[in-house]
């Protein structure tokens, strides 16, 4: 048995097609979507994402605006920045690259970003309505994974559903999205002892941990479905997942491949975000 590919990148431009055309009917009104993305530092894959999410912006008609600080710029020059974009009637949604430079705390640029422009669903207004089950934008990648378990018609009522990783960017925010729809959900993390006890029972495996090949082909049930959150480099320079793609091809129901499964589903549900909260703020 070979394991359908769960292609993040067919799903995307699907999706985005539909976007451009709500962007281009938008436009027609006189109304431009605006996103602004901070990036502070040099951080390599920082660059490359916020540069794929302005490239994306850039593609189906919103608005994008870069603001590159340098990696040892004071915390309140980041906040500055913030509250400027927040009054700033053209911009509808507000993004910070994470991760930050140490001597920034997260929590307080994050909570700086008015609720109403945080399309990336990590101000603790947003984090709390996502919890109580009515959240205004949820966070990009997990979104963007209940988007691909849809699109696939991937059940997810009454299954059990492994979350291995406990950020807050994606672990966090999936189990509480899969719970939500109805999963049995267990949330793992690199450190759980028999890891496999829990993948071996699983409908639908979620890895986000950062460590290539950690899920290969014993740990995972026959049929599953399999989604790869991780982008590891490895020496060779090659891109790899945190699941052993080649093993888990041979067991798995579904499989997402690494580059182009989860990665264009984020900056897709980016998109998303920024639309709808342009949407919502002429409503
Ligand atoms: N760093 C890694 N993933 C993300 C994301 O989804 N949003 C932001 N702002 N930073 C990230």
């Amino acid at each position: 048995m070979s394991a359908v590919l769960v292609d993040g990148k067919l799903v995307s431009q699907v999706l985005r097609d539909k976007m451009k055309c709500r962007v281009d009917a938008m436009l027609d009104r006189g109304v431009k979507p605006g996103l602004a993305v901070i990036l502070v530092g040099e951080n390599a894959a920082s660059q490359v994402y916020v540069r794929n999410k302005v490239a994306a912006c850039d593609s189906i008609g919103i608005q994008s605006t870069e603001i590159r600080l340098p990696v040892d710029v004071p915390e309140r020059v980041v906040l500055e920045n913030l509250v400027q974009l927040n009054n700033d009637p053209t911009v509808n949604g507000i993004l910070v690259q994470l991760p930050l430079p140490a001597h920034i705390n997260e929590n307080l640029i994050l909570e700086t970003i008015s609720p109403e422009k945080d399309v990336d669903g990590f101000h603790k207004v947003n984090v709390g309505a996502m919890v109580t089950g009515n959240a205004k934008f949820y966070p990009c990648t997990p979104h963007g994974i209940m988007m691909l378990l849809d699109f696939y018609g991937i059940p997810i009522e009454g299954q059990h559903a492994v979350v291995i990783g406990r950020s807050n960017i994606v672990g966090k925010p999936m189990a509480l999205m899969l719970l939500e729809k109805g999963a049995t959900v267990s949330i793992c993390t690199s450190k759980t002892a028999d890891l496999s006890m829990f993948t071996r029972q699983a409908d639908i495996v979620v890895v986000a941990v950062g460590k290539p090949n950690m899920l290969e082909a014993s740990m995972i049930k026959k049929g599953a479905a399999v989604i790869d959150v991780g982008i590891n480099r490895l020496e060779n320079g090659s891109l790899v997942g945190d699941v052993d793609y080649q093993s888990a091809l041979t067991v798995a129901g579904f499989l997402t491949p690494v580059p182009g499964g989860v990665g264009p589903m984020t900056i897709t549900m980016l998109l998303e975000n920024t639309i709808r909260s342009s949407e919502m703020s002429r409503c």
